[in-house]
């Protein structure tokens, strides 16, 4: 039995929707490295440019907003046969329960769980056979914090979809999905340098690695996700210890 995962993803078609940033560009690049040919998907062009050519030659941009239904369908179309399916596209809504506005609310959960149910939905007529389709949810679901609890119920509802897809389409597609700790990624940008750093400092000391996590670290769980055969519906906890941390 061959369980390399330069053989299993040399000449396979990954899509990343996400893959303009972050753990989803991460993830571009070590399929890349491996072989597969890759496809970005996210809402900025700019983004899109820059960060395929970071990763290198070859990758295809295909640009998505997963919240506009009505532009999936003819996306997936375009994509042509694909072999895995990576979503790691979200937008995060903090507040305080009374506080978060509804709206903020609801836009989260177009951006993290409808959207990619929408886009799995119509990519997967095109997902061949022996495929995978990996969610992203994030530790929230099982570690709750004060003034983020509509983000832990999306990233519950997302692992919650991650199962049941699994169920239903056995056989066929294989379907996980990781559940990443804290993260250096460019969806902390918008934080002073200052304060982000205070955020990770205070935040790694309380893991058991001791300190957060890379981008690259959440791509190699991913790749795991793509290549393992016998690897569906299951949540991979990649966070540095966060569900087990005093
Ligand atoms: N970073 C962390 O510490 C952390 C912790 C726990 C869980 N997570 C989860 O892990 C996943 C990846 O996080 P990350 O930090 O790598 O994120 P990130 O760096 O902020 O990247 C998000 C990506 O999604 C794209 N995107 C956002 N909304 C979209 C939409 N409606 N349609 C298409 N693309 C969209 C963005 O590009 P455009 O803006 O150009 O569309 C970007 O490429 C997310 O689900 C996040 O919630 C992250």
């Amino acid at each position: 039995m061959n369980i390399g995962h330069e053989a299993v993803l040399a000449g396979k078609h990954v899509v990343i929707v996400g893959g303009s940033s972050g753990m989803g560009k991460a993830t571009a690049k070590m399929a890349q490295s491996l072989g597969a040919t890759v496809t970005i998907a996210s809402r900025n062009l700019e983004k899109l440019a820059s960060a395929a050519s970071e990763i290198g030659d070859g990758v295809r941009v295909s640009p998505l907003d997963t919240t506009n239904e009505q532009t999936v369908k003819a996306w997936a179309a375009a994509l042509g046969p694909v072999d895995h399916l990576v979503i790691s596209a979200s937008s995060a809504a903090h507040g305080a329960f009374a506080d978060l506005p509804t709206d903020d609310l609801r836009s989260m959960f177009e951006a993290k769980f409808t959207g990619p149910y929408v886009t799995a939905r119509e990519v997967l007529p095109y997902l061949q056979a022996g495929g995978s389709i990996t969610f992203f949810s994030g530790v929230l679901s099982r570690r709750p914090a004060v003034g983020a609890t509509g983000l832990a119920a999306v990233n519950a509802a997302v692992e919650a979809l991650s199962k049941g897809l699994a169920l239903e389409l056995a056989g066929r597609v294989r379907v996980n999905c990781i559940s990443p700790g804290m993260v250096d990624t460019e969806a902390y940008a918008s934080m002073t340098s200052e304060a982000r750093a205070a955020m990770y400092e205070q935040v790694g000391a309380s893991l058991p690695v001791g300190r957060i996590g890379h981008s690259a670290e959440i791509a190699q769980a991913v790749v795991m996700a793509m290549t393992n055969g016998y690897l569906t519906g299951a949540v991979l906890d990649v966070d540095g210890g966060h569900l087990v941390r005093a």
